[in-house]
């Protein structure tokens, strides 16, 4: 099962989740600082994890501490405070122990529960303060959008997110709960997914459309996806999703979704999904056309190859 076999190793798709957080936050950071008299702003890991995995991999604390040390040392220097959150024992352990440097310095705080029950603890900690918050959970249900609506109501207007939303796995859950099937398990079951459903994008509109048209699995997909969406942007967000792939011709193992108050913050994380968009087409001419890969453009590419 994946949990437990997630911190073997950093997947390449994590990675890519990695580097657009890693290219964001500097100038965000850089930006945001601006608008406060002390420069001190927050980034809450709010699935955290090991912070390091079993290869020696940089999970996404260590990462964000790194970053931290990086933004102290700019000549106009910003003070970036990490929270981190972990219900995991053993994740726990890994991850005070990693990031014990800089609890020492006072630039990280992890707190060892869950999501939920820490939001008020967080919010009592950065008070008014400009925060990204990064929500990176295994699968779609841990994260429902009420937990999330504390933070979305945020006065502050530099309050950013960056949650990873399991698409593929809430359209099992959704496809569930139309089950014909007549195994009195499956039946018992069905209230519970479309709940389930309902409180993970916000609203049972999806419910109708669900039952009465035909659609694809990727028009599901992006159906829930598109109404998960809408009811962020109720709360005076833009929000971008981007899908994160193993490669380019495979499907998003899940969406990162962007919500930000600013046009600016649309305008630089649209810049760098570009550059993992570009990155995951030169991987697939490298592997297609070995032979002429620093030649093979993208039009090339795309002109020569069925996906
Ligand atoms: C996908 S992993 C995080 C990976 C990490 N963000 C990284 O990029 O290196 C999800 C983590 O969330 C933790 N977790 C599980 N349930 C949670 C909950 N309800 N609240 C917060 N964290 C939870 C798991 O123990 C796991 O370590």
């Amino acid at each position: 099962m994946e949990k437990e076999t997630f911190f073997n190793y950093l997947k390449p798709w994590s990675k890519r989740k990695h580097r657009i957080l890693g290219k964001y936050l500097k100038p965000f950071a850089a930006k945001v600082a601006t608008i406060t008299q002390n420069r001190e702003i927050f980034c809450i890991d709010g699935f955290a994890g090991a912070a390091k995995y079993d290869d020696g991999s940089v999970g996404s604390p260590l990462m964000l501490a790194q970053l931290s040390d990086e933004c102290s040392k700019w000549q106009n220097p910003v003070t970036l405070k990490l929270i981190n959150i972990e219900p995991n024992n053993k994740n726990f352990s890994s991850l005070e122990y990693i990031t014990q440097d800089w609890i020492n310095k006072g630039t990280v705080k992890n707190f060892n529960e869950k999501f939920i029950d820490a939001i008020p603890h967080i919010l009592s900690e950065i008070r008014n303060a400009p925060a990204f918050f990064f929500v990176d959970p295994f699968g779609p249900t841990a994260v429902h959008f009420s937990h999330l609506q504390p933070i979305l109501q945020r006065t502050q207007q530099a309050t950013e997110l960056f949650i990873n939303f399991d698409t593929d796995g809430l359209q099992r859950i959704a496809d569930a709960s139309q089950s014909k099937s007549d195994n009195p398990k499956t039946v018992k079951s069905i209230p519970k997914n479309t709940q389930n459903v309902s409180d993970i994008i916000g609203s049972d509109e999806w419910i109708q459309t669900y039952q009465n048209k035909n659609l694809t699995t990727e028009q599901r997909q992006n159906f829930l996806l598109s109404i998960y969406i809408n009811n962020l942007r109720k709360f005076g967000y833009a929000v971008v999703a981007y899908p994160i792939r193993e490669a380019l011709e495979k499907a998003a193992k899940y969406h990162m979704i962007y919500c930000t108050r600013h046009n600016d913050g649309v305008i630089l994380m649209n810049d760098f999904m570009f550059e993992e968009e570009n990155s995951l087409e030169e991987e697939h001419s490298t592997m297609h056309f070995p032979l002429f890969a620093s030649s093979a453009s993208k039009k090339n590419v795309a002109k020569n190859c069925i996906f």
